[in-house]
């Protein structure tokens, strides 16, 4: 087993987040079979919560124990809890609200109306990971990242070019003018996603195609933070036809790169 990167075209958006849906189901009650939990990390956007509501609608989505699934967000926007902004209400709304979770194992960032500051709810989830990871580690094992790609090329709330993208030591920073709106955000930082056993990235549209071709061509990780990324066992590229523009061709090339067996 590798973790190299490997890259899965879609011919649509519809298509991706059905695939995407039904492959996360099934490593899921696999790691459930085999571990009696599993951990996911859940992302913003347009096509990260279009994956929650592709899960939603699956009819395999009943096969799975939610009960025992640990759900934690990469990022957040610093907004009232409930705000329709946040990424929280989206997973819920998407999807979270429409299966049995188990509240304790939901782990969603403070929000700005919980009566802390930015900086202090930063510290506070890093401290609930290293409370919810195992002995002698500060963070849970996650089993899959979710994570979207910004045309600039940012992941999570890591823009380019600012310092987040640098930060080793903390696990969670808090993000001040952040170029996509809202400006304030918390974000875990990259060796946290790096501790992931599977990072998945889910990007759809034209506006993508320049940021993932250069994040395929390994660019710097301070201009384009998504050529940081790496799974500890996969970091998979789900991508759709008109993001992939720019992808090297050899990338791309079904059975050279890919085959069910390896998400
Ligand atoms: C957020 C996200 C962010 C997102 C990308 C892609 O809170 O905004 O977590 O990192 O995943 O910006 O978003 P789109 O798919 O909407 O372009």
């Amino acid at each position: 087993m590798t973790n190299e990167r490997r890259v899965l075209v879609h011919p649509d958006k519809s298509s991706l987040a059905g695939s995407v849906a039904a492959r996360f189901l099934t490593k899921i009650i696999d790691v459930i079979e085999e571990r009696g939990e599993a951990t996911v990390v859940l992302t913003g956007g347009t096509m990260g919560i279009g994956i929650l509501a592709a899960i939603r609608d699956s009819s395999a989505r009943d096969s799975v124990d939610w009960k025992r699934v640990n759900f934690w967000w990469g990022d957040e926007r610093w907004v009232p809890r409930g705000d329709a902004d946040r990424n929280e209400t989206q997973a819920r709304e998407a999807l979270l609200d429409h299966i049995a979770v188990d509240e304790a194992r939901v782990h969603p960032f403070a929000a700005s109306d919980d009566g802390i500051e930015l900086d202090d709810a930063a510290a506070l989830y890093s401290a609930e990971l290293t409370a919810n990871a195992p002995e002698g580690s500060a963070l849970p094992v996650f089993d899959i990242t979710f994570l979207g790609l910004g045309p600039d090329g940012h992941i999570a709330s890591l823009f380019p070019n600012r310092g987040g993208i640098r930060e080793e030591t903390l696990s969670v920073i808090s993000v001040r003018k952040s170029p996509k709106p809202p400006p304030e955000r918390l974000s875990l930082t990259l060796p946290v996603i790096n501790s992931s056993l599977r990072v998945w990235l889910v990007v759809a549209g034209a506006d993508k195609a320049s940021a993932l071709g250069l994040t395929l061509a390994d660019v710097s990780v301070h201009e384009v933070p998504a050529a940081g990324v790496q799974g500890r066992k996969r970091t998979l590229f789900f991508v759709d036809n008109e993001a992939a523009a720019e992808v090297p061709e050899n990338l791309t090339t079904p059975g050279l790169f890919w085959t069910g067996e390896d998400a």
